[in-house]
C-alpha cells in the first residue's frame, strides 16, 4: 500500500482540466500515493439528488487528505428544474458540497497564501506576500437562514432586541434572517492556527481583521478571543483592524501585512482580494484544514465557459498540489514544486491566456514538470 491514500475529486467544469494538471506534476514528483476518484458535484445533484453522495463521504474517511477541483453551484430555482423529473417537487435543497464538507469534518481553518511570483503579468506588484486564515465553519456561513422568517423566530428576536422593532410589520415573505453565528472554540482556534503559522514561518504580528465596532457581539468576540490567544505567543504581536479599512490598506501598502485572520465570509472577500494582488484566480490556491484532516482546492469554481477546453491557468491547482505537500510534511517535494512554478513564472515563455499567453492547461504543468 502507498504512504498516502488521497482522494481526488475532480468536480465540474474546468475542475477536471486542472486536477489532469496536478497529476503530471505529482506524478513527476514520485509522490508515494494512490490515488482513489470520488464523485462530487452538480452531476451528482442532477442524476442523485446529492452532490456530495454518502460513497464520497465514506470514501474520504478512508484516505489521508484530499485534492479537490471545482464544483458548480447554482441558484435555488435553477437547481429544482435540473433535477431528473422522479426526483423534482420532493423539496430537496441544494447545499455546496464544499461547504458541507468543510462543516462535517470540521475543517475549521481555511489557509489562503498569497505570493506574487516575479515576473507575472498579473501581479499587481512583485512583492506582495500575504497569507490570509479564514475560519471557515460558522459565520454568516454556518447556514442559520430565514426567508420566510417563522413567527416564532420573529417574536423571540422582538422580545430580545430592540433593534428588531424596526422589522416588525415587514410581511413574513418580505424578511430575511442570516445569523451570523461566531462561538469562543471557533474564534480561539482560527487565531490559534495564524498565530502557529505566523511563530513558524518568522512573521512579528498577526492581523485580526474583524469590524467590532458595529458587529458589536459576534466580531466582538472574535477581539475577544484573539486577545487571549494572543498572551500564549509573547513574541508576536496582535494587530486589530477594521474590514473595510484593511482592504484599503492593502492596496495601498500590502508590504505592511503578513498574516492577516478572519472570520468566514471576511475572509471569503478578503482572500479574493488578495488573490487579486497576485495574479488573479489562476493563482489563488487554498488548503481546508482540520485537526486530522484536509481538503486542498483552488479558490476559483469551475469555470463553465472553459470547462474542457485546457485553456485555465493550472498554477492555483499546482499552488494548492504544494500546500498538499506541505501538510503531508513533504516539504522538499513542496519546495522544488514552489521552486518549478516560481521558475515557469520568471522564464515567461509558457502562459496560458489569462497572462497573455497561448499555451494550454496541460503544456504549463507539464513545463513545471519538467523543471522537477
Ligand atoms: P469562476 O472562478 O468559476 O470563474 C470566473 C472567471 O474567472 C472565469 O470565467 C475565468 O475568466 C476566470 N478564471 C477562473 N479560474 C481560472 C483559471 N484557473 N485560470 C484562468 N482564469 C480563470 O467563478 P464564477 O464564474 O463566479 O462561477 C462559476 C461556477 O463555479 C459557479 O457555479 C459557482 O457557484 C462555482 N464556484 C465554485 C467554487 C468552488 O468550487 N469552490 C468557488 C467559486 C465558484
Ligand atoms: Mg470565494
Amino acid at each position: 500500500m502507498a504512504k498516502y491514500q488521497i482522494a481526488w475529486m475532480p468536480g465540474d467544469g474546468i475542475g477536471v482540466d486542472v486536477m489532469d494538471a496536478a497529476r503530471i506534476v505529482l506524478d513527476k514528483l514520485r509522490l508515494d500515493a494512490e490515488y482513489a476518484h470520488a464523485d462530487i458535484g452538480w452531476e451528482f445533484w442532477c442524476k442523485e439528488g446529492d452532490a456530495l453522495p454518502q460513497r464520497t463521504i465514506d470514501l474520504l474517511k478512508n484516505t489521508t487528505c484530499a485534492l479537490f477541483g471545482a464544483i458548480t453551484s447554482k441558484p435555488k430555482d435553477e437547481a429544482e428544474r435540473e433535477l431528473i423529473p422522479e426526483l423534482r417537487g420532493q423539496g430537496r435543497s441544494y447545499r455546496s458540497p464544499i461547504v458541507r464538507l468543510r462543516q462535517m469534518f470540521d475543517l475549521y481553518s481555511n489557509l489562503r497564501p498569497c505570493k506574487a511570483y516575479p515576473g507575472n503579468p498579473l501581479n499587481y506588484r512583485d512583492d506582495v506576500d500575504l497569507v490570509v486564515f479564514r475560519e471557515n465553519t460558522e459565520g454568516l456561513y454556518a447556514g442559520v437562514e430565514f426567508r420566510p422568517v417563522p413567527d416564532e423566530v420573529r417574536a423571540m428576536l422582538l422580545k430580545h432586541n430592540p433593534a428588531m422593532g424596526r422589522f416588525k410589520d415587514v410581511p413574513a415573505g418580505d424578511l430575511a434572517i442570516t445569523a451570523r453565528i461566531i462561538t469562543r472554540k471557533g474564534a480561539s482556534r482560527i487565531v490559534r492556527s495564524a498565530f502557529d503559522y505566523a511563530q513558524g514561518h518568522g512573521y512579528k504580528a498577526v492581523t485580526l481583521v474583524e469590524k467590532p465596532n458595529v458587529l458589536r457581539e459576534t466580531s466582538g468576540l472574535m477581539v475577544d478571543a484573539a486577545r487571549e490567544v494572543a498572551g500564549d505567543y509573547p513574541d508576536l504581536q496582535l494587530w486589530d483592524t477594521n474590514i473595510d479599512a484593511q482592504v484599503m490598506w492593502l492596496l495601498k501598502n500590502p508590504k505592511d501585512y503578513g498574516v492577516l485572520v478572519t472570520s468566514n465570509m471576511f475572509g471569503d472577500i478578503l482572500s479574493d482580494l488578495c488573490a487579486q494582488l497576485v495574479g488573479g484566480l489562476g493563482f489563488a490556491s487554498s488548503g481546508n484544514l482540520g485537526e486530522e484532516y484536509a481538503v486542498f482546492e483552488p479558490t476559483h469554481g469551475s469555470a463553465p465557459k472553459y470547462a474542457r477546453q485546457y485553456k485555465v491557468n493550472p498554477m492555483a491547482m499546482l499552488l494548492t498540489a504544494k500546500l498538499m505537500l506541505d501538510w503531508l510534511g513533504e516539504s522538499d517535494k513542496a519546495e522544488a514544486l514552489e521552486k518549478a512554478i516560481a521558475g515557469v513564472v520568471k522564464d515567461g515563455k509558457v502562459r496560458t491566456y489569462d497572462m497573455g499567453g497561448k499555451n494550454t492547461t496541460i503544456e504549463v504543468a507539464q513545463a513545471v514538470a519538467d523543471r522537477l
